[in-house]
């Protein structure tokens, strides 16, 4: 939804593509459906709620599914990230990966922290969760305020 508002203020020919990870194929098809109970989307606001969603009925009254042009926008796949290659080719612009690293141990967060550095393109951002701290983790990434972080163009 982000993006669309963007790329419909600020036009341009750029391919849009996100990835959606998991480990867990449950929470994928969970994410997949799209589907969100109302008093959730009532907080984007009656415009974004026309624009984004489909209302629900019968059975799913008190739901909202998101609108098929944004959900065919999305890819999911499973991927463990701490094994094997991701499921892309193209180098990212932006990883979000958040309140997945306060599972992991010290060296398992810098192991995870320089794989999705090794993901991003050079000027590429990854943001965490607010309550993930790199500190002491070395992943020469530069901090561009709290839990962003942008890996240097060279
Ligand atoms: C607390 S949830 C956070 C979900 C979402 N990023 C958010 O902020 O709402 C953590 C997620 O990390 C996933 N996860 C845990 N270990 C993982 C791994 N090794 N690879 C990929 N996903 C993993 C879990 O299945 C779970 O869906």
């Amino acid at each position: 939804m982000a993006l669309d508002d963007y790329f419909t203020a600020h036009p341009c020919a750029w391919a849009r593509q996100i990835e959606a990870t998991d480990i867990s194929t449950r929470i994928l098809a969970k994410a997949q459906a799209a589907i969100y109970p109302a008093e959730t989307v009532s907080r984007l606001g009656p415009a974004k709620t026309k624009a984004y969603f489909q209302t629900g009925y019968g059975d799913q009254e008190g739901y909202y599914r998101v609108r098929p042009a944004l959900r065919s926008q999305v890819r999911f796949n499973r991927l463990n990230l701490l094994e094997g290659q991701p499921p892309f080719t193209e180098p990212m612009q932006i990883i979000f990966c958040r309140n997945v690293m306060i599972y992991f141990d010290r060296p398992t967060q810098e192991e995870l922290v320089n794989r999705l550095k090794a993901w991003l393109v050079p000027g590429g951002y990854l943001l965490v969760g607010h309550s993930e701290s790199l500190t002491g983790i070395p992943h020469g990434l530069t901090m561009i305020r709290p839990a962003t972080y942008q890996k240097p163009l060279r």
